[in-house]
Order: structure tokens, then sequence, then C-alpha cells
């Protein structure tokens, strides 16, 4: 499975995510990969009208109905179509207790979990909230067109794999992803895919690098 993080890029925005989004079901439709667009919580009711692929959005608040200025409140992603949500990226870390409280709210209103981690030391402490997917993704890496995480770090992810398969929970590693060398390395160390956002939501042809991507699975 691939997870495409749809950040604040450009071609993830508004109408132009619209576009992007369906060069993703198009994609995992031909593939039979199975294609999550990560997106802005702003975008999730049109995405979700628009595809029938599952949409995830980039994070939630741990907040419930009341006087919350300018949090996400997870029933209105759920009440749009929401299928799950990230946490814990690092472009947004939270300190474990808030991850806590936000992960339990996630759950409430039924939307799957992943939480990242950047090492193998907060794999194991997110592990504990026994999420749907956790990930591994070290900081450094991230948006790298050159340097993957599989290719930096194999003993990690292996590590990571282990924490993970312990732990029951499915890994999905990312940083760097950016081509089908990079997916196959992910699986036959013990990951079941990758997330990805720059290889994709920079690429002058997107279509494109994502059939490089789905190679990585066969
Ligand atoms: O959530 C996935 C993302 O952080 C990876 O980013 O640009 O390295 O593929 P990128």
């Amino acid at each position: 499975m691939i997870f495409v993080n749809f950040k604040t890029y450009e071609k993830g925005t508004g109408a132009a995510a619209l576009e992007t989004v369906k060069i993703l079901e198009e994609v995992s439709k031909s593939s039979g990969v199975k294609i999550i667009p990560v997106v802005q919580p702003s975008d999730v009711a049109e995405i979700t009208q628009a595809v029938s692929l599952e949409v995830w959005v980039q994070k939630i608040d741990p907040v419930e109905y009341g006087a919350h200025t300018g949090s996400i409140i997870p029933e209105a992603v759920v009440e749009d179509g929401a299928m799950g949500t990230f946490l814990n990226h690092s472009e947004g870390k939270i300190d474990f207790e808030t991850l806590a409280k936000a992960h339990d709210r996630a759950k409430e209103v039924d939307l799957k979990t992943l939480i990242f981690a950047s090492d193998i030391v907060e794999l194991e402490n997110i592990s504990s909230l026994t999420p749907n997917f956790v990930s591994y993704e070290p900081a450094e890496l991230i948006g790298s067109s050159t340097t993957s995480v599989t290719q930096a770090k194999p003993e990690i992810v292996k590590k990571a794999a282990e924490i993970s398969r312990n732990a029951g929970i499915p890994l999905i590693v990312g940083a760097g992803v950016h081509s089908r060398e990079d997916v196959k390395k992910s699986l036959e160390l013990g990951a079941v895919g990758v997330a990805v956002a720059s290889d994709i939501m920079n690429a002058t042809d997107p279509k494109k690098e994502l059939l490089d991507l789905v190679e990585g699975f066969k």
C-alpha cells in the first residue's frame, strides 16, 4: 500500500488536489495497489465525493465539540468522509500526552490511525497506543530526491519491522521514497508499504512517478 501525503503542496491543495487524486485512483485501479490519499481537512469532502479511494486526513486535534478555535475536530472530517488520520508527523510533532488524547478521539469516531516515529525509541513508545499503522520516517530525509530511508537506514528499518511485528502493528516507511527499488527494499525489510509526498507532489508527471512506485509491489 502507498500513503500519498498531499501536505500543503500546490498539487495537493484545492482544485489541483482533485486532479491529483484522480491520478491516484487511476493508478490504484490499473495496478491493484492500495493507494491512500492523505489530504488537507479542507479538501476531504470534495475529494471523497470525486473518487472511490479510501481518503485520510493529515491530522486531527484532541478536541470535542466546544470552544476550540482553529482546531480540527475529528467528527467533522468523519462527516466529510475521511476514513483515517495521520498523527505525530515530523512536520507537526506533538507531545505523547497530546498524541494519546488525539488517538483516543480518533478511535471514538472510528477513524483509522497511523502514528509516525522518527526513531526506534519513539516507535516503541507510540506502539503502546496500538494504532492501525506505525510509520518510521527519519525527519532529515523527508523531501530528499536522492536518498531514501531504506538506502540510508536499512538496519533501522529492519529493527522497526521487528518492533512493529512484535506489537502486531503493520509498518509503513517513508522519507525520500522515490523509486520502485525503494518500495521493493521497504517490503523486503519488513514494511507493508510506504508513505510518499515530494516524489509525487513535485513531479512534472505525477502519474509516471506513481506508475514507477507501484512496480515495486510486483
Ligand atoms: O508522510 C510522508 C512524507 O513525510 C514523506 O515525504 O517528501 O520524503 O516523500 P517525502
